[in-house]
């Protein structure tokens, strides 16, 4: 078309009009064509792009995972809530603390034997990883200045230089009750801990008390709750004792009182210790305490609630 168009110059006045409008009508003609292809072609690749991304809606859709509240803050809580009811409240310290307070002021003297029983992570001379949360014990007591009544319960991380298996962790959970004022009795903390025991463990449980040794309570005690998986075919939890150990507790020792601050002729109270893990493993049958802390979904996804 181009060429033509070019030689148009040659052409004589008459052949010229006629030969242009001839070339247009060609050149209509032409560009019509192509358009009328495009759009064939066009509206062949939209079907094929459609019948590729066909949506079939009756597909059943995707869920969203939803997250949950982890297992072992679940038993906190529920501890928690109990003894609020209670009247206590909440208290938390540090997990870095020092050698007064997780010792000395629990009547655990330098070189005192009973050091043995927790090996500690030390960070200096003075300063190591609380080994359990009765540092607290001290810490509150001074902060009332003498004065009771002292009601607090204390939820929080301990770490001890265990090596870790199905049982020990280097870094465990605690939960610590105190109760100081006139009169406190040792039958007023088996009241407390019943209670405790059959709002978690189910209204059918028993406790029992033995005796044991802490250097910070006077007497001390262990409580043992009557086994509730024994169905008559042995038990691989209490070993057909028909008891399970819960908990360490006693009455606050004198010494105790007394470095903190409170006159121990006029205040006397009780103190327990609980390892929440272990609440949970008896309660739920988990066998390896690892499982707490390595946030597999398929183990924290069983124990979802709403
Ligand atoms: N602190 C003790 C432990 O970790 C438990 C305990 C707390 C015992 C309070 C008596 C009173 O083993």
């Amino acid at each position: 078309m181009t060429e033509i168009m070019k030689g148009m110059g040659k052409l004589s006045k008459e052949e010229r009009p006629v030969i242009g409008q001839l070339a247009n009508e060609v050149r209509q003609g032409i560009t019509g064509l192509i358009e009328e292809k495009k759009k064939e072609l066009e509206a062949a690749i939209l079907e094929q792009k459609l019948s590729k991304e066909k949506i079939d809606v009756t597909l059943p859709g995707r869920k969203a995972p939803v997250g949950s509240h982890h297992l072992l803050g679940s038993v906190i809580r529920d501890v928690q809530d109990l003894f609020i009811g209670m009247g206590f409240s909440i208290a938390e310290g540090p997990e870095v603390e020092t050698d007064t307070y997780n010792f000395e002021k629990l009547n655990l003297p330098k070189n005192h034997p009973a050091r043995d029983m927790q090996d500690s992570f030390y960070l200096s001379e003075d300063i190591l990883l609380r080994t359990h949360t009765s540092p607290m014990q001290a810490r509150t007591l001074e902060a009332h200045h003498g004065r009771g009544p002292v009601k607090i319960i204390c939820p929080g991380k301990v770490y001890r230089r265990d090596n870790d298996d199905a049982t020990h962790s280097h870094q465990f959970m605690q939960i610590e009750g105190l109760y100081v004022d006139r009169n406190v009795r040792l039958s007023d903390l088996k009241g407390v801990l019943t209670v405790f025991a059959k709002h978690v463990f189910g209204a059918d449980r028993e406790i029992r008390l033995r005796p044991s040794f802490f250097p910070f309570t006077e007497p001390s005690v262990e409580m043992d709750i009557s086994c509730f998986r024994c169905g008559g075919h042995g038990c691989n939890v209490c070993k057909g004792t028909g008891w399970i150990e819960i908990l360490g507790a006693g009455m606050v020792h004198p010494n105790v009182l007394r470095m903190s601050g409170f006159d121990p002729a006029v205040y006397s109270g009780f103190a327990f210790g609980m390892g929440p893990e272990r609440i949970a493993m008896l309660k739920y049958g988990i066998e390896d305490i690892r499982h707490f802390y390595t946030d597999d979904s398929r183990f924290l996804s069983q124990f979802k609630r709403s």
